[in-house]
């Protein structure tokens, strides 16, 4: 018996997104119907309904998620009804070459539910990253579902399934952020301020926040920043340098996704230290390097992906720091807002002024 809910649908490229009725499937196997609590709004909602990232229209939005399993199809033994759960866009297969080489979040069979969701007059929807979010229930296969401990706030926890985990990934996964580091994040959106909670975490002593905007900057520091850059008064190499004794930062986390940026994260490094790249580039930006100051500094030059995280192993775990008031998740809730808000929520994230917005069913 297929359900009935009201979700938000982007019907076509650029237009307003709207509250429709859809049809939601029972779970087949290995899927589970998940009733959201929580979905914030990241800025690849709306990068999909500017038709930036595909255009298979409609699209049903919504992909920080947390909620509780109403029902699960056959073989499904990771989660039951009842559990509350995080949604992620990576349900990784566990058997392809980079999960066995350890590598899963470079899953080559990433999994999505079978079934399709539809609009009242049949349309089938596709869900944005898979999970479609942005809706009273929705249906998932059940690898993309993480049980973690029902006293978190699902409006935090929903959080952890994109931008924030990739934020903290850069930090404490691919940078590998340690004790005593000195640790520098250009660009402090979202994802910049996770990182600095990440490197904060991992016992950084010093955070660098380099960004163009003061506004951006203050929060950065009230999320844990010792020193801030503003990039368009001071050369943003010179200011880390001097910063660190004229050596540079352990590690730099580049979170805007420009050739401009990532040369900064790239000379504002100590030698041997690491750049994480985790800010997304458009497919025409090119970098330019000397090759020999490639050579001549050494170190790494990474890349992370959805902060090359594990659900089953980082969700419960930054839950429990979260619970135990060693992670402010909550500090990237800037407001709380109904399902038919989420249009409005776009137009604010334009001004710049919003962490996250969050819708709180
Ligand atoms: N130098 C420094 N900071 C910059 C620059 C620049 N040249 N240009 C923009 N910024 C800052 C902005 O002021 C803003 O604070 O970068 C930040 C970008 O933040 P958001 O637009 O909120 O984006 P966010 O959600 O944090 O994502 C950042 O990471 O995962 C990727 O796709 C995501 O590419 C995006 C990036
Ligand atoms: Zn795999
Ligand atoms: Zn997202």
């Amino acid at each position: 018996m297929s359900q009935q809910v009201r979700a938000v649908v982007a019907r076509s490229k650029g237009a307003p997104v709207g509250l429709e009725t859809i049809v939601v499937p029972d779970p087949g196997p290995g899927e589970a119907l998940v009733k959201v609590e929580a979905c914030g709004v990241c800025h690849t909602d709306l990068h999909y309904r500017e038709g930036g990232i595909s255009d298979d229209f409609p699209f049903l939005l919504g992909h920080e998620a947390a909620g509780v399993v109403e029902a699960v199809g056959g073989g499904v033994t990771d989660v039951a009804p009842g559990d509350f759960v995080i949604l992620n866009w990576r349900a990784v297969c566990g058997q392809c070459r980079a999960c066995l080489r350890g590598r899963p979040w470079y899953c080559f069979n990433t999994h999505n539910a079978r079934q399709k969701m539809t609009s009242a007059d049949g349309t089938e929807l596709s869900p944005a990253l898979g999970i479609g979010a942005f809706a009273e229930k929705t249906l998932v296969a059940a690898g993309q579902c993480t049980k973690v401990d029902r006293a978190a706030s699902a409006a935090a926890a929903g959080l952890l399934g994109c931008g924030v985990m990739a934020g903290i990934g850069a930090a404490i996964n691919t940078g590998n952020v340690g004790r005593g580091d000195t640790v520098a994040v250009i660009g402090c959106g979202g994802v910049g301020d996770a990182a600095i909670v990440g490197a904060k975490l991992a016992g950084a002593a010093r955070i660098i926040a380099v960004d163009i905007d003061d506004r951006k900057l203050a929060t950065a520091r009230r999320v844990g920043a010792t020193h801030t850059v503003n990039s368009r008064e001071t050369d943003a190499v010179d200011a880390v340098r001097e910063l660190t004794g004229g050596f540079g930062a352990d590690v730099v986390i580049e979170a805007v996704g420009r050739p401009e940026t990532y040369r900064q994260a790239f000379y504002a490094r100590d030698l041997a230290g690491t750049v994480v790249l985790v800010g997304v580039p458009t497919p025409e930006m090119q970098l330019e390097l000397p090759l020999l100051d490639v050579f001549g500094r050494g170190g790494a030059l990474k890349s992370s992906w959805y902060g090359d995280c594990l659900p089953s192993r980082d969700f419960p775990m930054l839950i429990d720091l979260y619970l135990q008031g060693r992670l402010d998740l909550d500090a990237f809730v800037t407001e709380t807002i109904a399902l038919d808000e989420v249009e409005k929520a776009f137009e604010r994230m334009h001004h710049g002024d919003v962490l996250r917005s969050v819708v709180v069913f």
